[in-house]
């Protein structure tokens, strides 16, 4: 059979027929790399079986989904509720953030429940042993195997029939089948595609491993995000022990959700309370602290913003954010200058989130003004006194999302004040010891916040 050849984006897999200097899908400069591509006959390219009739829905049977639990119950809470049978998971993340040790341990609490094949890619059987070991891991029924030949792969597959299946990593298996080279587009695409096939077709659950590009996107992101059930990132700032497993897409669950870890010595650890975690080293009294409640997926978490507001002494001001929206806080201090009538052209402006953690919802807005506003005026926020909602353009405070449980969490952090959208105060019921005060303008929390 004769062979073609295809040029693929290497960041999204868009596929041309000759070279093009930039990509026209995702506009990626020089990453059209020529592959060469093998047709494919007959019922690899997908004819119709005699099995595939139409149904009606109402007919199609049914089962309850198995969930099987594996008792990490921060990885268990992002996964929906444990692993579903037959699904397909990408655990996308920066090198060394803590992917394979994640894998290992719950993998090794899995394979009590069938057995699993840990496919290691990238290192040797011995290293993983010694890193079970210091993970105090000891699995009877987990089994290594050092391949990076999808067919080796799954040959043993084959031939073990594993409960579970780890692929670490998606970028270091390759397939015969395809000249280019491990870790390419068409590669990673063959690899997680031909994976697929035997999660489904065997209700194997699989977790591929996948690392992050700088740009942030996992190598071949596009197709690979499309064709798994769950993708979860594990984050983390470097020199921060805290690691944050986040579920992006997830067909059987609600996405957004998150699980908290602590990097130790012995392994991941699991951070059950954050917000008292992410407190726990705050300082008392100190201006330009301040603490909102943020959603993360269906939960509530209380972080500190800090704020650094000083006279700059060169002519353009320095506007540094850590964790945070840049133009959201540019967007803020504006307001603040307008509306509220503080006098900010001139200084330098420092914004961090405690902890590491990164924050994207228009909730923390009035916090984020609230800290900004107590070191500009070096006037601390009164103790254990919390604040969030929406604002506008013109200063105005607007609603948002699940105050309720934002101001339950507040109460159970022994917090006994919150300033909250005066839109949001009627679908929350004050809990006890804590007093809602309700905001219209941002103008109206500086008065009663210090
Ligand atoms: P690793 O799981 O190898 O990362 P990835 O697979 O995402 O590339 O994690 C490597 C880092 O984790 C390494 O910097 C050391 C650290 N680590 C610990 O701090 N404690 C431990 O018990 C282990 C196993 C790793
Ligand atoms: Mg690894």
């Amino acid at each position: 059979m004769k062979k073609r050849t295809l040029f693929t984006c290497q960041q999204c897999g868009c596929q041309s027929p000759k070279w093009l200097g930039r990509c026209p899908d995702c506009g990626q400069w020089n990453s059209l790399v020529e592959e060469s591509v093998t047709p494919q006959r007959g019922a690899a390219r997908g004819t119709a079986t005699a099995s595939s009739t139409p149904q009606r829905l109402t007919e199609v049977a049914t089962s309850k989904e198995d969930r099987l639990l594996c008792g990490i119950g921060e990885f268990d809470q992002v996964l929906g509720g444990g692993v579903v049978a037959g699904s397909l998971i990408l655990i996308g993340g920066d090198p060394g953030i803590g992917k394979s040790t994640l894998l290992l341990q719950a993998i090794s609490r899995l394979s009590e429940q069938g057995g699993a094949l840990y496919v290691t890619a990238e290192e040797s059987t011995r290293q993983v042993r010694m890193r079970a070991d210091r993970l105090g891991v000891r699995a009877e029924n987990l089994y290594l195997l050092a391949e990076t030949s999808l067919e080796a792969v799954l040959e043993q597959v084959r031939a073990l029939k594993p409960g579970f299946l780890v692929i670490d990593s998606i970028q270091t298996i390759f397939t015969a089948a395809l000249d280019s080279a491990p870790g390419s587009v068409s590669q990673v695409r063959e690899c997680a595609g031909r994976l697929m096939q035997v999660a489904k077709g065997d209700a194997i659950p699989t977790f591929l491993v996948g690392h992050v590009t700088k740009d942030g996107a996992i190598a071949g992101p596009r197709m690979l995000e499309h064709m798994v059930d769950t993708v979860l990132y594990f984050e983390g700032e470097p020199g921060h022990p805290y690691r944050i497993l986040r579920a992006v897409k997830n067909r059987f669950g609600s996405t957004n959700e998150i699980g908290v870890f602590q990097m130790k010595d012995s392994g991941l650890a699991e951070v059950g309370n954050p917000s008292e975690l992410f407190l726990s080293e705050r300082p008392e009294g100190a201006a330009g602290s301040a603490v909102v409640p943020a959603m993360e997926g269906s939960r509530p978490i209380l972080v500190e913003l800090q704020a650094l507001v000083s006279g700059s002494s060169f002519g353009t001001p320095r506007r540094t954010t850590m964790g945070i929206d840049h133009n959201r806080v540019s967007l803020l201090v504006a307001v603040l200058e307008k509306k509220v009538g503080l006098s900010l052209l001139s200084q330098d402006i420092f914004l961090n989130v405690a902890g590491g953690v990164r924050l994207d919802e228009p909730a923390i807005d009035l916090g984020v003004m609230a800290a900004l506003a107590s070191s500009h005026l070096n006037r601390p926020i009164a103790a254990r006194t919390i604040v969030f909602g929406e604002v506008g353009l013109a200063g105005e405070v607007r609603a948002v999302s699940h105050p309720e449980l934002r101001v339950k969490e507040a109460a159970r952090l022994g917090f006994d004040r919150c300033f909250l959208p005066a839109g949001s105060l009627k679908s929350v019921t004050a809990p006890a010891g804590l007093q809602l005060i309700g905001v219209k303008s941002a103008g109206e929390v500086m008065d009663g916040i210090f």
